[in-house]
C-alpha cells in the first residue's frame, strides 16, 4: 500500500520528522532562497499539515515529491505556506521621508523632461509598500500617471498580488503613522464604517503588480532608480544575500537608490558600490569588481 492510500493522520498525529524538515528546507533554499531554521518546524508542520489533509496525504514524503516534481498548482501553496508576508502603510517611515525629500523631487524632474523614471518594491507583500510610494510620488506630482514614470511591484507569493491588486484591506489593518499619510491612500471611512477600505484609484496606474522569485533571471531590460526591498533578504542565508545585493547594484542606475530593512545590512563587494546615504539607504556610486558573486 502506498502512503497517499493510507487515510491521513489526525493533525495530532502528524510527523514531521528532522529527515523531512531537512528535505523541504533544502527544496525551499534551493527553489525560493528562503532559509529555514528549526525554530520554525511547528509552524511549518501546521501550515503543511493542512496541504497534506487537502491532499489526502498520509506523510510529507510523497508531498516532498509532489514538490520537487515543479507541480506549479501546489509549489504555489508550499510558497504561499513557507512566506512570511507582515507588512504595513508607510513602514519604516524614514525611507519615505528621505525619498520625499532627497529623492523623488530629482526624478519628478526628470520624468517631466520626458526621461523614463523606474521604481521596483522588490518583495511588495500585499501592496501596503508600494501603495506607500506611490501616494509619496502623487503628493510631490499630481501629474505623475502622465509621465514615464512607475512602480514595479513583484512578489513570489501568488495570494498577497491578488490582494495587492484588488487594493483592498481590512479596514483594521489600514494603521497609519499620521492622518494625513492616510489621506493619501484611502478616503475618509464612511460612517458607519466599512470592513474593507479600497485604496484611491489615482494611485492604481502607477503601479504594475507581477510575480516574480528573486531568485530567478529578472525579465528586465532597463535599470531602476529606486530600489525598495525591505524585510525579504532576512529569509535568506547570507551567501544569497550577498549575490542578491550585488544583483540589486547592478539593476540601478548610477545615482539610483537601495532601500532595505531595518535588520538588513549589505556586505562587500556590493558595498563598494552603495554609499549609505541614510538609515538602511544607500545610493549607486561606482561599479562592482568584475569577481563579484552572481
Ligand atoms: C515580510 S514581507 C516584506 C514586505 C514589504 N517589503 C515590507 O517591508 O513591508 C516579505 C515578502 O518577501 C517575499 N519573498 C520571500 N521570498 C521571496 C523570493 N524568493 N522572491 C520574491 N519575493 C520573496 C514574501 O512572499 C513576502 O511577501
Amino acid at each position: 500500500m502506498t502512503a497517499q492510500l493510507r487515510s491521513p493522520p489526525a493533525d495530532a498525529e502528524l510527523q514531521l520528522t528532522e529527515a523531512d524538515f531537512a528535505r523541504i528546507a533544502r527544496i525551499a533554499k534551493a527553489g525560493w532562497g528562503l532559509s529555514l531554521d528549526s525554530a520554525k518546524r511547528p509552524l511549518i508542520r501546521s501550515r503543511l499539515g493542512r496541504r497534506l489533509k487537502a491532499l489526502n496525504l498520509a506523510s510529507f514524503d510523497p508531498y516532498c515529491e509532489i514538490i520537487e516534481s515543479g507541480d506549479t498548482v501546489e509549489c504555489d501553496h508550499f510558497i504561499t505556506a513557507l512566506t512570511t508576508n507582515v507588512t504595513h502603510f508607510y513602514r519604516e517611515a524614514h525611507h519615505f521621508e528621505l525619498l520625499e525629500s532627497e529623492v523623488l523631487p530629482g526624478l519628478i524632474a526628470r520624468a517631466r523632461k520626458g526621461q523614463r523614471v523606474r521604481l521596483w518594491s522588490a518583495g511588495c507583500s500585499s501592496g501596503q509598500e508600494p501603495y506607500s510610494l506611490a501616494g509619496s510620488i502623487l503628493a510631490l506630482a499630481k501629474d505623475a500617471a502622465s509621465l514615464d514614470l512607475r512602480i514595479l511591484a513583484t512578489d513570489v507569493d501568488p495570494t498577497v498580488l491578488v490582494t495587492a491588486e484588488g487594493g483592498r484591506y481590512e479596514a483594521q489593518s489600514c494603521v497609519f503613522p499620521s492622518p494625513a499619510l492616510e489621506a493619501r491612500l484611502f478616503n475618509k471611512p464612511s460612517t458607519p464604517p466599512e470592513a474593507f477600505r479600497t485604496i484611491r484609484p489615482e494611485l492604481q496606474p502607477l503601479i504594475a503588480f507581477r510575480r516574480l522569485n528573486l531568485m530567478q533571471p529578472w525579465p528586465f531590460s532597463g535599470r531602476f532608480d529606486v530600489i525598495l526591498c525591505r524585510n525579504v533578504a532576512i529569509y535568506f542565508d547570507k551567501p544569497t544575500q550577498t549575490r542578491l545585493w550585488t544583483r540589486f547594484s547592478e539593476a540601478l542606475n548610477d545615482g539610483g537608490s537601495l532601500l532595505i530593512g531595518h535588520s538588513e545590512r549589505i556586505t562587500a563587494p556590493a558595498e563598494h558600490a552603495l554609499e549609505a546615504v541614510g538609515i538602511t539607504a544607500y545610493r549607486k556610486t561606482g561599479l562592482l569588481p568584475t569577481t563579484a558573486p552572481r
